[in-house]
């Protein structure tokens, strides 16, 4: 089976922007199409693969109003299923309502993220003027797929296995409003639950949330911070989240006249609030780190007296553009560059005892889009995944994969042109350690208008991929990935 479900002219396309080309050029057409006419270009497709790698990202279809941004495009969320050594790829636009407005318009109704000034309609977000594109996060909950944008917008559902919009989730969703919820929300697969937070630019400026295995928003709580902030991951242990108050946020002198100036306060210490998973905003303890901003977390889990949470952290996150000209791409490129901004991955830990934090640099290569297997997710885990990030473009270029226990790391690099997507670890059926099964990725090659998916034996991804399956057509870089076994399916209603 090899079939186009939509083709769509792009109107974006012909411009001089980076994320619209290249790497980054969105597709055209929405396909279903499974091996055998999928060609296996390498390798078998291992038969102890049941599920779905699902990932989302930015596909704009109309030609942007002002400067387009790679946070800003149409979300678009590619899957691939796997069953019995076959292998079955969809990718769908998702049918939110901004996108449905564009449609019917013809054309860009919202600006993006750089430029909110142009807007004039009322759009989603924390900065309410973008659209709201779905394009950055995705996990599974209660048996349907939730797709959200990083600045907060309505949670969309999706069925994980056809990607039909289903629409905002209709038992918790009209409770948050016009907050919606924030990548990244995380999924206790242990119980179920999923764990949540949004964010403003009036009070509350957050707000903390619990949706539970029935999918019943259980716990919804506003949370104290000093101004308006910008957070974008969360932590999750057993019993605590670990809320984020990071000095990289508006200017507030500015902001109060509707300008949007972000700015790296670096005298100001980073703040982690640590909640119970039901507590109130008064049970939050709060714990001081060096001033940093924090894109993404790989895990967080509880160990005797104290809380850890590892992930990528930023010392730099609002590298000096000063010097690069105003006009064209230079500025936006050095303030997307994770070796300006100073990533790595770091390690925080939370003494509930003391209330003193310790810190310490688990690397010094850039590297970013941590993954762990779900399963560990808030319990200690021993192995992390994460990409390689190219100097000066957001471009992902290979994959590492740390062993927190003996410090050894495996690194692999993509072919020359090649690039991959976030990489997670999917475990084989009848796993029986941490790393027993696979990581999986969509690479692409702009040059040859290519795409593939490459499956990688976890304990080895340092001999490159196992397995390689061809995709339809071409597919832009994205945002975030999740790997969904099919047995989370078991007992969902149709
Ligand atoms: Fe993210």
């Amino acid at each position: 089976m090899r079939d186009i479900i939509q083709k769509k002219s792009l109107t974006c396309l012909g411009s001089d922007n980076p994320y619209l080309n290249g790497a980054w050029e969105p597709c055209d057409t929405e396909w279903t199409a499974s091996t055998p006419a999928l060609k296996v270009l390498a390798g078998e497709i291992p038969r102890d693969l049941h599920g779905v790698y699902m990932r989302n990202g930015h596909n704009q279809v109309h030609a942007p109003i002002g400067k387009y941004h790679p946070f800003d495009g149409d979300g678009m969320v590619h899957a691939a299923c796997f069953e019995n050594g076959q292998m079955t790829y969809r990718n769908r636009w998702t049918r939110t309502t901004g996108y449905l407005a564009e449609q019917a318009a013809g054309e860009s109704l919202w600006p993006g993220i750089i430029e909110p000034r142009k807007a004039v309609r009322r759009g989603w977000g924390s900065i309410g003027a973008m659209k709201d594109n779905a394009g950055t996060d995705i996990i599974v909950h209660a048996g349907r797929a939730i797709v959200a944008m990083s600045q907060c917008s309505e949670p969309y559902r999706l069925d994980p296995i056809t990607l039909d919009t289903l629409g905002p989730d209709p038992s918790w969703a009209r409770a948050l409003g016009d907050r919606g919820i924030c990548s990244h929300f995380q999924i206790d697969e242990h119980t179920g639950e999923m764990m949540f937070f949004n964010y403003g630019e009036k009070v509350p400026y957050l707000n903390y949330g619990v949706v539970n295995a029935r999918n019943e928003l259980v716990h919804y709580e506003p949370i104290e911070l000093p101004g308006a902030r910008w957070p974008h991951d969360m932590g999750m242990t057993q019993n605590y989240c670990i809320l984020h108050d990071l000095p990289m946020f508006f200017d507030q002198v500015a902001l109060a006249k509707g300008q949007h100036r972000l700015k790296f306060h670096r005298d100001v210490p980073a703040r982690f609030g640590i909640i119970p998973r039901r507590g109130r905003n008064q049970d939050v303890r709060w714990f001081e780190g060096q001033p940093c901003y924090i894109l993404h977390l790989s895990n967080s889990y509880e160990q005797g007296d104290e809380v850890v949470m590892e992930g990528c952290i930023q010392t730099n996150p609002v590298p000096d553009v000063s010097v690069l000209p105003k006009d064209g791409y230079a500025r936006m490129n050095a303030l997307l560059d994770m070796h300006r901004q100073e990533t790595r991955m770091h390690r925080w830990r939370f003494n509930l005892k003391t209330g003193q934090t310790r810190e310490e640099d688990l690397d010094d290569e850039v590297t970013e889009f941590p993954m762990v297997n779900g399963r560990y997710k808030g319990r200690p885990n021993r192995y992390v995944y994460t990409a390689y990030m190219v100097e000066g473009f957001w471009l992902l270029d290979g994959l590492k994969k740390y062993d927190m226990q003996t410090g050894k790391t495996q690194s692999w690099r993509c072919p020359p042109g090649c690039y991959v997507s976030e990489a997670p670890f999917a475990p084989r059926i009848g796993a029986k350690d941490e790393d027993d099964g696979y990581v999986l990725t969509f690479m692409n090659d702009a040059a040859h208008r290519r795409a593939e998916c490459a499956i990688f034996d976890a304990k080895h991804i340092d001999k490159g991929p196992v397995c390689r399956v061809e995709l339809p057509g071409f597919i832009p870089l994205g945002a975030h990935a999740y790997w969904m076994p099919m047995s989370d399916l078991k007992g969902v209603a149709a």
